[in-house]
């Protein structure tokens, strides 16, 4: 199956998907660290590295799911066309897909933890807390079937309910 991890930066995302990857033995394919690589290479800022990482996670992804196992990938999919990637690439390998958002319901608590925290991916910024809150403004509203879980809670309760919530993905 593809499982699809979203939410805001800071939100608790990459955190629960190391978790779960741990737990199901799956690999994560994560689009800032494919970003943060391009602009190492030497690709300039001003070029689509965004868009550009999201398509270099798809084809990573699809060679997993082409091995007929199941992949997680990480990225904040605020828009619908990104999610729309990401339900197009199940279709075409015939697989579930799985949407996991992660919110922190908590503000003081989620911006501590964005500026508490360093990723260290090389030549990667952290976003700012104005960044975050510019993008809750816009981040789409969804109606696909999906699972939310809320940061305030540890994650391996998250992973667990995660879990269970797979079990139910078809
Ligand atoms: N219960 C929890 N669930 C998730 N993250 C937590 C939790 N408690 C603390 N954190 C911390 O919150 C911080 C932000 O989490 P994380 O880096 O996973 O966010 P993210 O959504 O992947 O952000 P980005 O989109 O910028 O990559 C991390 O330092 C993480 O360790
Ligand atoms: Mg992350």
């Amino acid at each position: 199956m593809l499982i699809v991890m979203a939410g805001l930066p800071g939100s608790g995302k990459s955190s629960v998907a190391e978790a779960l990857g741990r737990r199901l033995v799956a690999p994560i394919v994560s689009v800032d660290p494919i970003e943060a690589a391009m602009w190492r290479a030497g690709v300039a800022r001003d070029q689509p590295t965004g868009l550009a990482a999201y398509v270099v996670a798809e084809a990573v992804a699809g060679g997993v799911l082409s091995l007929g196992q199941t992949v997680i990938t990480d990225a904040v999919n605020a828009v619908g066309a990104a999610r729309e990637q990401w339900r197009s690439l199940a279709a075409r390998h015939n697989v579930p897909v799985a949407f996991i958002e992660v919110v922190c319901s908590d503000p003081v608590v989620h911006r501590r933890r964005l500026e508490g925290r360093s990723r260290g991916i090389e030549g990667f910024p952290e976003p700012t807390w104005e960044a975050v809150e510019r993008l809750r403004e816009e981040f789409a509203p969804w109606t696909d079937h999906r699972l939310v879980l809320d940061a305030v809670t540890d994650v391996s309760s998250n992973v667990t309910v995660a879990v269970e919530f797979l079990a139910t993905v078809s």
